[in-house]
């Protein structure tokens, strides 16, 4: 995000017309409330359902007779700067009201959750992250935008990257898993997607990287929970894909929830004004979560909403999400001297700056015709790159001989009610999409022409029904079982304990695979789940995820061989629940895990994921020879030989990485530093080449500080993160 030096004066010119009320104003967003007797904002009315606050009864009532609030007499008094709606004309009329009928005429900046797609629904973040497409994700990112400023939308509270290593947190669906570089390439990807594309005000919108930070460190994955870490913990594993954001320029940051080492980061001044606004350059402003300021208040950092709003002003907070307590509480805070104007003019500074970069004072309306076009359905261009993300997104985890792919001629006996749902397919935090979109795995298979029939037997919830099952043994070549959670089982506050299959779902495996006949376990779910028995007992198994709108064309087509999966898992899959946290990286004990009974071990349970980060399988098969590692001034140059040594065209991930044999901190056993896809047909052989710059081998200590270090360096390259060929370098810098 950058502005022109006419651009900035005229920011100043009109910082310097502002009212005091103007200028809190700039600094409150709102969310449509209810009303009708019942003036609470929509998020927190399910809250209040939720946690019992009001009966299901009382709450349709409420919705019955409510209508929403736009908040249009704020708008009007200019004491409004943002809302939260993907309804087009809604937001056109908003915008009217901000830019005709307010004194000084500012837009609004419109913000929604736009997390993998807006109509055109991608993959979950967790998902699209395993294809390790760095243009992927800038394309998937692209076209969000794109949807979503033809809907009145400029701000997507989106991407979600919170380096998530703890599958029991329901969060780690949104974001690109366990990994710190894969985490900052997809946060590069995504907001150069989301911004970069300027050659018209239709192409781009803010972005909202989120949420700052450690969220996903919550302890014991339970959403809104605390988290307690070192700063070279910090630096190292969560700040990364934060400061590559601000890097590529992201516009805006949410705060997240959670407290840091006691401070929440809402009121985080060492975070928010020390590292994002001063270290790592954040040129935009932050937000807070939904409601978050408010919470100070139950974190007890804060004694009462004033307080509350004034600590988060003071730490550097631009925008109150929802809350009203800046527009409440800080008029009286300036005028007594509690907050310095100067603390004001910043935010609104900030804010003001956003909307001009987004040209929302040349335009800010969205035009009929354009919000025509996207009534009238999704351009094909739209829905193949759905395909393509869908397609490159599925992990193969098992193959054992070789029963996938499928051919056309056997006879699929398609398994569970997953399977046979198109409001499933987009996984969480997905809002736009629509019914006539969205293809199921069923229909998806149908429309190849395959001879499928399709038998429900049961799902995440509810019983099995064994007698279908036998029906659906008796009449196949093969079963295709699809299973795993449903899109609520995953997302905000949606943490578990148990990230085994749901419900009767092992038991139907089993049972199906007690007939004796072929097995293909489709898993469609939100979080690696704990798959110790199923990697023991199930001979192919396709994670799937949640694929978005053509989830069903893609399955479908991996499932017959017109495509190759390709994708590598963003994150570990544990055996058991309690294993959580497992990750490939974690940092080096003095007892390794191993056999012997001293070790960092469980007695019970492996200590080793079950699936390792990088895994997957490919309908045909590689060969890694010749790792060499050569050292120039600046780089590492490292080259290694890959085939393809199967009978198919496919496609592998490539990856790479370090170790720090001896560091003046315990470092991670192992740490990915690149990674390419190539692709090869079949007896093909090619070189691959990495440079990896040496100082990338360095790494943060606890006072923030980055530093690279004398002595030998272990070099991996392979196939996933346990499967690699190694080299050893000496360094010395
Ligand atoms: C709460 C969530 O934590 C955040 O990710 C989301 O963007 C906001 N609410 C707004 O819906």
């Amino acid at each position: 995000m950058k502005l022109t030096q006419e651009q900035k004066k005229f920011v100043e010119d009109l910082l310097s017309r502002m009212t005091l009320d103007e200028k809190i104003g700039q600094m409150n967003q709102e969310s449509p409330s209810i009303v009708g007797g019942f003036d609470v904002p929509f998020s927190e009315l399910i809250e209040m359902l939720t946690d019992g606050r009001i009966s299901q009864e009382e709450f349709g009532r409420l919705m019955a007779t409510a209508k929403q609030d736009f908040h249009e007499d704020d708008i009007r008094a200019g004491l409004v700067s943002s809302v939260m709606c993907n309804d087009p004309r809604q937001n056109n009329a908003l915008q009217k009201i901000a830019v005709e009928e307010s004194r000084l005429g500012i837009p609004l900046i419109v913000g929604f959750d736009v997390i993998h797609g807006f109509r055109s629904v991608f993959p979950i973040a967790i998902a699209e992250a395993c294809s390790f497409d760095d243009a992927l994700f800038e394309d998937t990112a692209r076209m969000a935008a794109k949807e979503s400023r033809a809907h009145g939308i400029n701000w997507n509270f989106a991407p979600m990257i919170d380096a998530a290593r703890d599958a029991r947190w329901g969060r780690v669906s949104e974001g690109p898993g366990e990994d710190p570089l894969l985490g900052s390439r997809f946060a590069r990807a995504k907001i150069r997607g989301l911004q970069n594309d300027t050659s018209s005000l239709k192409n781009y919108v803010a972005a909202c990287t989120k949420h700052y930070v450690a969220y996903g460190a919550c302890e014991g994955g339970r959403d809104y929970n605390t988290t307690s870490m070192s700063d070279s913990q910090l630096y190292n594993v969560y700040l990364p894909a934060f400061r590559a954001a601000m890097e590529e320029g992201a516009a805006t940051v949410m705060a997240a929830f959670n407290d840091l080492n006691g401070i929440p980061c809402t009121v985080n001044e060492w975070l928010l004004r020390g590292i994002l606004k001063g270290e790592m350059g954040l040129e935009g402003f932050v937000v807070s979560d939904a409601n978050a300021i408010r919470e100070c208040v139950n974190h007890g950092i804060a004694a009462d909403d004033r307080d509350a709003g004034i600590q988060a002003a003071l730490a550097g907070m631009d925008m109150d999400m929802g809350t009203h307590i800046y527009k409440d509480y800080l008029k009286e805070a300036v005028q007594k001297g509690v907050v310095p104007m100067k603390v004001i003019d910043e935010a609104v500074r900030r804010i003001l700056s956003v909307k001009v970069w987004l040209g929302l004072f040349e335009n800010p309306y969205v035009p009929e015709a354009d919000i025509e076009a996207y009534e009238k359905g999704l351009p094909a261009e739209h829905i193949a790159l759905c395909k393509k993300a869908a397609g490159e997104s599925m992990v193969l985890l098992k193959n054992e001989g070789g029963v996938l792919p499928l051919s056309r001629k056997q006879k699929i006996s398609l398994v569970g009610t997953l399977a046979d749902n198109a409001e499933e397919v987009c996984g969480a935090w997905a809002m736009a999409w629509k019914k006539e979109d969205c293809v199921s795995i069923r229909a998806g298979l149908e429309a190849t022409g395959a001879d499928v029939s399709y038998y429900p037997c049961g799902g995440p919830e509810g019983e099995i029904d064994f007698d279908e099952a036998d029906r659906a043994c008796a009449d196949a070549d093969v079963i295709v079982a699809v299973v795993g959670e449903t899109d609520a089982m995953s997302g905000e506050a949606s943490s578990k304990t148990d990230i085994t299959l749901p419900g009767g779902q092992r038991e139907l495996l089993s049972y199906l695979l007690n007939s004796g006949k072929p097995v293909v376990t489709v898993l469609m779910n939100g979080r690696p789940l704990a798959l110790g028995w199923e990697a023991e007992a199930l001979p192919v198994i396709l994670e799937a995820w949640h694929l978005g709108i053509r989830m069903g064309d893609a399955v479908a087509a991996a499932l017959l061989g017109d495509i190759t999966p390709s994708g590598k898992l963003s994150s570990s899959f544990p055996a058991v629940s309690g294993q959580c946290p497992v990750y490939y990286n974690h940092p080096s004990t003095g007892r390794p895990g191993s056999k012997s009974k001293f070790t960092s071990r469980y007695l019970d349970a492996p200590w080793e994921a079950v699936f390792p980060f990088g895994h997957g399988l490919s309908y045909t098969s590689f060969a890694y020879r010749d790792l060499s590692v050569r050292e120039t001034e600046d780089n590492l140059e490292i080259s290694v030989y890959l085939k393809n040594t199967g009978e198919r065209e496919g496609t592998e991930i490539v990856q790479l990485y370090t170790r720090d044999v001896a560091a003046s901190l315990v470092r991670p056993v192992k740490e990915l530093k690149d990674y390419c896809r190539v692709s090869l047909t079949p007896g093909e052989e090619r070189e691959v080449r990495f440079t990896l710059p040496k100082k990338s081998l360095g790494f943060y200590n606890n006072d923030g500080c980055y530093c690279v270090e004398d002595g030998e360096f272990r070099v991996f390259v392979g196939g996933s993160s346990k499967d690699t060929l190694e080299q050893s370098v000496t360094l010395s810098f």
